[in-house]
């Protein structure tokens, strides 16, 4: 199994580029579902979720850039056409869905588009209990038939209709499925209490470019009128925010001087936010943000919420930054239940972290020192990467399989803006 090993104490300098956006690209590639012909996606990240997202595709029926199931996305592929079948297309079985909870996202173009859906339930996750309810829930009220049997999900409708939907929470994957299956559905969906991330709005520009109708994607309430039909498009992935926010923490944390290339200030506010409390020099520009720190970080108090507040996704990133702050910082985790497992890790570098529930009081110490960790899940094993660049000594990060979901090539970009950093293979 791949492991990582850094090398502390290198300030990161130079240039460095955000890739596609890994939560934009796969409900973008399940759009292709709804369309009458071929659809194509370009500056697609290389990343293990977009091939399995491709295998499904593939397993379903569709032609995924002409080439046999399993083989769907070969490594290194930035461009993919995907041609959904006539009619029939298979489910989503539990060994792709239990690979990648957001296979989901197939639930609503397929029962929009063929009528019929059969789905495995995601079930739980390293970082919390994860239901679809809200996914399910709309779709009924849309006029879908669903069982729940053998741990597949069954839907049926003959057409969907329009619904008003009001969501309990504002679920990013549960309004791009909706926002799928109202596209083609018969009359007006309108979803409340919506969720406003980069991701959703980018997810209704594509289908309006497929030619539907939807108005307010972005904001708390999205109006989408149901059309006949979509036509295939071609669209290019925008830059991943999530990436682009981890590699402006470590430039910040190693004192460095870094410009992330294609981060969009746009989607970041937040994250800037807190990184200009801690003491970071942040200069935007059209082609994205050049980050400089000179000295030790200041202490934050960060409440993880939906967009366009300070994102989970970037929790344990920030995490490590407050574990060298001069003083005590507060940070509580509003999304998931369970997304404190760095926290042993970076314990076990000698941070000082107390949890409570969802809330970790962090003291600032005056370093970290290189450990053998585990990553635990794809955030924390950015925050682990982070932490080993800034601890003296070396540091391993085991179970790598979780960065490579999410992270494109992270090694070699840092190594690029001068980390020491390197991937191993075995042990
Ligand atoms: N929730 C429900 N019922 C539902 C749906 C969600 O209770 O039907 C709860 C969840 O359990 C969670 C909260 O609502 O407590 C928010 O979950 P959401 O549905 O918004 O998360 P998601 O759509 O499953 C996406 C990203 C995650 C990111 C979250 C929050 C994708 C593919 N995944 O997940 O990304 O953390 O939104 O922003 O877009 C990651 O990239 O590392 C990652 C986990």
């Amino acid at each position: 199994m791949d492991y990582i090993e850094i090398e502390g104490g290198a300030r990161l300098e130079g240039d460095i580029t955000v890739s596609g956006a890994k939560n934009a690209a796969l409900p973008l590639l399940a759009t292709a579902l709804l369309a009458t012909g071929e659809s194509t996606f370009t500056n697609l990240p290389d990343l293990v979720d977009v091939r399995t997202m491709g295998k499904l595709l593939a397993h379903i029926g569709c032609d995924v850039g002409g080439t046999e199931a399993g083989l769907a996305v070969p490594a290194g592929a930035r461009r993919i056409s995907i041609k959904p079948p006539v009619s029939e297309p298979k489910g989503a079985p539990y060994e792709l869905v239990k690979t990648m909870r957001a296979s989901v996202l197939v639930l609503g173009p397929l029962l929009a588009r063929y009528g019929y859906a059969r789905v495995s339930l995601p079930g739980g996750c390293a970082i919390g209990a994860r239901p679809i309810d809200q996914h399910l829930k709309g779709l009924k009220l849309m006029g879908a038939e669903v069982v729940l049997e053998h741990g597949y999900v069954e839907c049926k409708a003959k057409r969907l209709r329009g619904a008003m939907i009001l969501l309990d929470m504002p679920t990013v994957t549960g309004c791009e499925n909706l926002m799928m299956a109202a596209a083609l559905a018969d009359g007006v969906t309108v979803l409340e209490n919506a969720a406003r991330e980069p991701e959703i709005a980018e997810l209704a520009m594509v289908l309006n470019k497929m030619g539907a109708r939807i108005q307010g994607a972005g904001t708390a309430v999205i109006r989408i009128e149901g059309v006949e039909k979509l036509h295939p498009i071609e669209h290019a992935i925008l830059p991943d925010r999530i990436e682009a926010g981890t590699f402006l923490v470590a430039g910040a944390l190693t004192r460095g001087d870094l410009f992330v290339r294609g981060a969009r200030a746009e989607h970041l506010d937040a994250v800037l936010a807190k990184l200009r409390r801690a003491g970071a020099t942040l200069d935007v520009e059209p082609e994205g943000i050049r980050v400089r720190a000179d000295k030790r970080p200041l202490p934050l108090d960060i409440t993880t919420q939906p967009h366009p507040g300070f994102p989970t996704d970037m929790q344990a990133q920030f995490m490590v930054l407050t574990c060298l702050t001069e003083g005590q910082s507060v940070i509580k985790e509003a999304i998931f239940e369970n997304r404190f497992m760095h926290v042993s890790e970076l314990s076990r570098m000698g941070a000082s972290i107390k949890t409570d529930g969802r809330v970790a009081i962090v003291k600032g110490v005056g370093s970290l020192s290189g450990a053998e960790v585990m990553a635990t899940d794809l955030r924390a094993s950015a925050s682990l990467v982070i932490a080993g660049m800034v601890a003296e000594g070396t540091t391993t990060v085991r179970r790598v399989y979780h960065l490579d979901r999410g992270y494109e090539h992270i090694e070699n970009k840092l190594q690029n803006v001068g980390a020491t950093i390197r991937r191993k293979h075995g042990g």
